[in-house]
C-alpha cells in the first residue's frame, strides 16, 4: 500500500508545524489528502500555512500550543477529536536546539530542550493514545528523533541527549503497545531525519556571556557549522515524501536520508559491540571551542 492508500482521507495532527520539518510534513499530508491540525507555539506561523493549505482546497485548523504543557496538549486532543474527527497519524515533532559546552549551559535553557523534545512527546502521547486504542481505528505515532539519536556530537549534548531518549521512549512505546495487544491497529514509529532544511539552528539557545568564563565563542562556532550543513540538507517536502511512503510501507525506523542515517547507526551498533569510547571527529573544527 502506498502512503495515499493508507493516509487519504484521515486527520494528521502535527505539532511544530509552523516551520521546516513539521510544515514539510503538514504540506505534503494536505497532498495526499488528509485534513491537518497545525499545533505550535508560533500561532501565528500555523494561522498563515493553515490560510496557505485552505487556499489551495484543503482542510485545515491551526492551534497555539506550547508542547511543554500537559494540559495544552490536552487540550489539542480534545478539540481535534471534538471539531475534526478521529487522529490517524500523530506526528509529535515541535523540537528545539541547544549549542555550547555542557558546563556553560543555562539550566533553563537545558530545561528548555528536555520541556519541548522530550515531555513533548510524552505529553502529546499522554493525551492522544488512549483515544486512538478506543477508537479501534487504524492509527499511527511518529515521534521525531534524529540521526544525532544514534550519534555523539560535542557541544549539542542537551539536544543530542533529547534525541536519544526520544528513541528509546519510542521503542519502549512500541513494545507497550505490543505488549498490550494494540499493535493490530496502533503504529509506533520513529523518525530520524538527517540534515533537512529548516530554522532550528537560528531558533537554537546558546551560551549566556553572562556566565563568568562561559564560551560564547564555542557554542557560537558550533552553530555556524551547522548553518553550514543548512546549504546541502535535504528540502522539507522531500524529506516528507519519503517518511510517508516509509511510514506506509510499515517499517519502524523512519529515515529521510537512508543511506546517510543508517552509517550513523552502524557507527554506533559497532562502538557499542567493541567497547570503543565517543571519538573526536573534524578536531579542527572545534579547535576555536579548545579550552
Ligand atoms: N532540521 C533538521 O536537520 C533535523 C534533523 C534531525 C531531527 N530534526 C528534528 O525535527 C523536528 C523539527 O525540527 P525543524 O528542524 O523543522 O525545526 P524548526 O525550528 O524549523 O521548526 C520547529 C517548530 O517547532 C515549534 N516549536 C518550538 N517550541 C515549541 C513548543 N514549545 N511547542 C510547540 N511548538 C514549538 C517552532 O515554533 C517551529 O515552528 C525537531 O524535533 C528536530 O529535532 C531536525
Amino acid at each position: 500500500m502506498n502512503a495515499r492508500d493508507i493516509f487519504g482521507g484521515g486527520v494528521a495532527v502535527i505539532t511544530g508545524a509552523g516551520a521546516g520539518i513539521g510544515a514539510g510534513l503538514a504540506r505534503h499530508a494536505h497532498r495526499l489528502g488528509m485534513s491537518v491540525v497545525l499545533a505550535d507555539i508560533d500561532g501565528a506561523a500555523v494561522a498563515a500555512l493553515r490560510d496557505e493549505i485552505v487556499a489551495d482546497g484543503g482542510a485545515a485548523v491551526d492551534l497555539a500550543c506550547d508542547v511543554r504543557d500537559p494540559e495544552a496538549v490536552a487540550a489539542l486532543a480534545e478539540r481535534t477529536y471534538r471539531d475534526v474527527g478521529p487522529v490517524r497519524l500523530l506526528i509529535n515533532n515541535a523540537g528545539v536546539e541547544q549549542f555550547g559546552y555542557l558546563w556553560d549551559t543555562p539550566v533553563a535553557n537545558w530545561n528548555r530542550v528536555m520541556d519541548i523534545n522530550v515531555s513533548g512527546v510524552f505529553h502529546g502521547v499522554r493525551a492522544f493514545l488512549p483515544r486512538m486504542i478506543a477508537a479501534e481505528a487504524a492509527a499511527w505515532i511518529w515521534n521525531l528523533s534524529s540521526i544525532g539519536g544514534v550519534a555523539t556530537v560535542p557541544l549539542q549534548a542537551p539536544y543530542i541527549v533529547s534525541k536519544h531518549a526520544v528513541l528509546a521512549l519510542t521503542e519502549c512505546l512500541r513494545l507497550e503497545v505490543q505488549l498490550a495487544g494494540h499493535d493490530d491497529h496502533i503504529h509506533v514509529q520513529a523518525v530520524l531525519p538527517g540534515a533537512v532544511k529548516s530554522n532550528i539552528f537560528e531558533a537554537a539557545g546558546g551560551v549566556s556571556a553572562d556566565l563568568a568564563g562561559a564560551d560564547v565563542d564555542a557554542a557560537d562556532s558550533q552553530r555556524d557549522a551547522m548553518l553550514a550543513i543548512k546549504a546541502g540538507a535535504m528540502d522539507p517536502l522531500d524529506a516528507a515524501e519519503v517518511l510517508f511512503e516509509q511510514s506506509a510501507h510499515g517499517g519502524f525506523y523512519l529515515l529521510t536520508q537512508p543511506e546517510q542515517v543508517r552509517s550513523a547507526m552502524t557507527e554506533r551498533a559497532e562502538s557499542l559491540r567493541t567497547l570503543t569510547p565517543p571519538q573526536l571527529r573534524n578536531k579542527g573544527r572545534f579547535e576555536s571551542a579548545e579550552h
